[in-house]
């Protein structure tokens, strides 16, 4: 089969791990026969440089005319002088919104090869970290009402009940594969937009009995994420929480530089993206870790193309790699690294 794919490598570190994470991909296409129509297309920092603006229109003609996107990473220091949706990261923000991408899910699992660089004590992850974040992503904060002015500027959060209903039946339908067990966490003892999503959460859940779903703070749910993790199996809350919970969990499974997300909608169409940022720091060192994004572009065969032992190869492949002691300097935990070219190797010579 051949799969129409729209590449957007990004700013910083994405370029790199974009281009070995096609290698990837081209290298899966050859294993099961299948072949893509790669089309790379331009948007935050990088588009702003070629194109004087964050997000050509051909970049969404291109995403919406695709199969699924393939994303690096956006933004840098370099544009911190722009403002509102001048922004590199405003990009990301209109693509997930234009292409109805409103549920976000980011599993954090922890390789059994990495347990030595997770940083809590050995006891509190014995045995294992895997959960699924599902992060709403198209409301809330990031796109409510904005005003500014010299002295005063305000973001709104902002949820209707349809927003919260459809990304809490997406979370009950990743529950009732999993374990069956669901919290969403939000902040009804201040918000209102909370209190709307636990009365919207327990109105979906009349309709899975056999979960068993709880409710948390987030400030709470912060603190149980490093005191007690393993009590977490499907994760749902809303947009500006999932982004702050969902980096404070990939931390304790070892690095930010592992996880990988897929942005949904209603249908099979998916944009794919590592969950860690553009890292200029480290950009063109070849040091940067590529697995988060290899691992999106697992994601992509498991969910926008229903090839779940495509993805399978992926992540064995990259899970056996481990196991045999290769590192990228994330994860090293003082001991020998090799490159981001250099890893993507053998992740491919194992497949
Ligand atoms: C993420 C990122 C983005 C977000 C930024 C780059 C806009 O942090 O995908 O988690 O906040 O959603
Ligand atoms: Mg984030």
């Amino acid at each position: 089969m051949t799969f129409n794919i729209a590449l957007i490598k990004g700013d910083g570190i994405g370029p790199e791990i974009m281009n070995e994470t096609v290698r990837v991909l081209y290298a899966v296409g050859e294993k099961f026969g299948h072949s893509f129509e790669i089309k790379e297309v331009l948007a935050g920092g990088a588009a702003i440089e070629a194109a004087g603006c964050n997000l050509p229109e051909i970049t969404m003609e291109v995403c919406k005319n695709s199969d699924a996107v393939l994303l690096g990473a956006v933004g840098g220091s370099k544009w911190d002088h722009l403002q509102g949706s001048k922004r590199p990261e405003m990009a990301l923000l209109t693509l997930r919104k234009e292409l109805g991408l409103f549920a976000n899910i980011r599993p954090a699992v922890m390789f059994e090869a990495l347990k030595d660089t997770c940083p809590l004590k050995s006891e509190i992850v014995e045995g294992g970290l895997d959960m699924v974040i599902v992060r709403e992503l198209t409301g809330g904060i990031y796109f409510g009402k904005r005003e500014t002015s010299q002295t005063y500027a305000c973001d709104c959060m902002e949820y209707w009940e349809y927003e919260i209903a459809r990304i809490a039946e997406k979370a009950f339908q990743i529950a009732m594969k999993r374990n069956k067990k669901l919290t969403s966490i939000d902040k009804a003892n201040v918000l209102d937009t909370s209190r709307l999503w636990r009365k919207t959460v327990d109105k979906i859940s009349k309709k899975y009995p056999e979960v068993q779903v709880s409710h948390m703070y987030v400030d709470n749910a912060a603190m149980q994420l490093v005191i007690n993790p393993k009590q977490f199996d499907v994760i749902l809350t809303e947009n500006m929480f999932g982004d702050i919970l969902s980096d404070e969990a990939s931390m304790i499974t070892g690095s930010i530089g592992m996880l990988p997300s897929a942005s949904l909608g209603d249908k099979q169409f998916g944009m794919y993206e590592p969950i860690h940022g553009s890292a200029p720091d480290i950009a063109g060192k070849n040091i940067a870790n590529p697995i988060a994004s290899i691992l999106s572009a697992a994601m992509m065969f498991r969910h926008t193309f229903s090839m779940e032992e495509e993805a399978r190869a992926i992540e064995k492949a990259v899970e056996s790699i481990l196991n045999q002691g290769y590192r990228t300097l994330d994860i090293t935990n003082g001991k020998d690294y090799i490159g981001t070219m250099e890893i993507t190797d053998k992740i491919i010579e194992m497949l």
